[in-house]
C-alpha cells in the first residue's frame, strides 16, 4: 500500500494559515490541517465545501413529510376507508401530526447516520494521522498540514518539497494502516455482550422506578392514607361494613319520588310533556329501549321474548289500554307489575312520558279512523 498522506508540522496557527495557499498551490492532494483548537479563517484558507448534510437533511424531511401523507392516505382513503367524525377519507389536516413526526424523524436520522457514516467514514477508524508520530504535539501545542491521497496515489517526494518549501518541520510520510476486519467474533461479542448489559442495567433502573418509586414516600401518601375499600370491613359504621346504603329517604337528582300513592290517584296525573315530533321521536326511542322486549315494537304485547317470560305483557293496542289515563302507564312504569320490573330506577321522569306519548302513537296507528287521513289544521 502506497503512502497516503504527507504531514508537516509548523510552530504556530499564523504559519500554518500563511503556508496553505502555497500548498496548494502544488495540486498534489487534498490538504487537511490538524490543531489543538479551533482556527479562524481554516476553512477559506483550506477553500472547504460547504457540508451537504444540510441539503441531505431538507431532502430527506421532505421524503418523510411525503411518505406519512402517502401512507396515510393509502390507509384511511384506499386501504381501509372509515368515516371518522364525519371527516372525508382523504383529510389532509388531520394527517399533519404524523407528517410532521416522520419529517422530524427522517430528519434526524439522516442528520445522525449520514454525519457518521457517509461523511465521517464510520465504520473506518482507520485514518493515518491515528498512527503518526505527530499525533501527541497536534492535540498540544503543533500545527499540522497534511497532503492526503485523493482517490488515487500521492507523490510523496514532491509533497514532502511542497511542505518544507512552505515552512513545515518534522514532515511525516504516513501510510494507510491496514484495514481492520471489524465484524470478528471478539467484536461480535463485545457488541452482544454491550447490549446484554444494556438491557440488564436499562430493566434494573426500570423496574426500580416502577416498582420502587411508588412505595417511596411521599409517593405512598396517597395508599396509606385513611381510607375505606369496598366490601372491606370497617370499625367506622355501627354494622362493620364497610359500603353503605343511602340514607333512606335519599333522591337521587332528577328522578323524584311519585307524587301518587296509589293507582287510582296515578290515574289523575296528565302528560307533562307537550306532543311535539322532537318528543315523538324521543319516546320511540325509549319505548323501543325499554319497552318493544316486552310489550313488543306494535305494543300489541306480541314481544320478541314471549316465550321467555312466563307472563302477558299487556296489549296496549287493546280496547282496555287505549281508554287507560296516562297515569295509569306512568304507575306502571315506576312501581312495575308482577312480572314487570320498575323502570324508574333508570329511566329519567322526561323518557317515561316520552314513551307513553309513543304508545299512544302506536295505538292510533293501529287503529285509524277515516279523518286521520284528513289533513290536520294546527
Ligand atoms: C321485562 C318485560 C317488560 C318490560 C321491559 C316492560 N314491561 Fe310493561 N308489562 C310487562 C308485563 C309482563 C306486564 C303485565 C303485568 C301483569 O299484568 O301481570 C306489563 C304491564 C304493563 C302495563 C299495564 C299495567 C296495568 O296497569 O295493568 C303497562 C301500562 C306497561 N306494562 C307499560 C310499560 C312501559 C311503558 C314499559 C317501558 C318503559 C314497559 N311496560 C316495560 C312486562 C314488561
Amino acid at each position: 500500500m502506497g503512502p497516503a498522506a504527507v504531514l508537516g508540522l509548523f510552530d504556530s496557527a499564523d504559519a500554518l494559515l500563511h503556508a496553505i495557499p502555497k500548498v496548494r498551490e502544488g495540486k498534489l492532494g487534498r490538504l487537511e490541517t490538524y490543531t489543538p483548537y479551533p482556527i479562524h479563517g481554516l476553512d477559506e484558507a483550506l477553500q472547504l465545501r460547504r457540508s451537504p448534510l444540510a441539503g441531505m437533511v431538507v431532502v430527506m424531511a421532505f421524503l418523510g413529510a411525503i411518505v406519512a401523507l402517502a401512507m396515510q392516505g393509502w390507509m384511511s382513503a384506499v386501504d381501509y376507508p372509515v368515516i371518522t367524525g364525519g371527516k372525508a377519507p382523504f383529510s389532509w389536516q388531520a394527517f399533519v401530526p404524523i407528517m410532521f413526526e416522520l419529517m422530524v424523524l427522517f430528519a434526524t436520522f439522516t442528520a445522525g447516520l449520514g454525519m457518521l457514516f457517509l461523511l465521517n467514514r464510520l465504520p473506518f477508524f482507520g485514518h493515518p494521522v491515528l498512527s503518526s508520530r505527530a499525533i501527541r504535539g497536534i492535540t498540544r501545542d503543533r500545527f499540522a498540514l497534511s497532503v492526503e491521497a485523493e482517490g488515487g496515489s500521492l507523490d510523496p517526494e514532491a509533497a514532502t518539497a511542497l511542505l518544507s518549501a512552505a515552512g513545515a518541520k518534522d514532515i511525516e510520510v504516513l501510510s494507510l494502516p491496514a484495514r481492520a476486519e471489524i465484524l470478528d467474533s471478539a467484536f461480535i461479542l463485545r457488541a452482544l455482550g454491550g447490549i446484554v448489559v444494556a438491557c440488564v442495567v436499562a430493566g434494573g433502573l426500570m423496574f426500580a422506578a416502577i416498582k420502587l418509586f411508588p412505595v417511596l414516600p411521599p409517593m405512598s401518601h396517597m395508599q396509606e392514607q385513611a381510607k375505606l375499600n369496598p366490601y372491606k370491613p370497617s370499625t367506622f359504621f355501627k354494622d362493620g361494613h364497610g359500603m353503605q346504603y343511602p340514607v333512606p329517604g335519599t333522591v337521587a337528582r332528577g328522578y323524584l319520588p311519585m307524587g301518587p300513592r296509589t293507582p287510582e290517584e296515578a290515574n289523575g296525573l296528565v302528560n307533562p310533556l307537550p306532543r311535539t315530533r322532537e318528543n315523538l321521536e324521543r319516546g320511540r326511542e325509549a319505548y323501543t329501549n325499554r319497552c318493544a322486549v316486552c310489550h313488543g315494537p306494535l305494543g300489541d304485547g306480541v314481544p320478541t321474548l314471549t316465550a321467555a317470560y312466563n307472563a302477558k305483557p299487556a296489549n296496549f293496542v287493546s280496547e282496555e289500554f287505549r281508554k287507560a289515563p296516562d297515569g295509569r302507564y306512568y304507575w306502571a312504569i315506576v312501581m312495575g307489575k308482577n312480572a314487570m320490573p320498575s323502570q324508574a330506577a333508570d329511566m329519567p321522569e322526561e323518557d317515561r312520558w316520552a314513551a307513553i306519548h309513543y304508545v299512544r302513537v302506536l295505538q292510533r296507528a293501529q287503529n285509524a279512523k277515516d279523518s286521520d287521513l284528513e289533513e290536520t289544521k294546527p
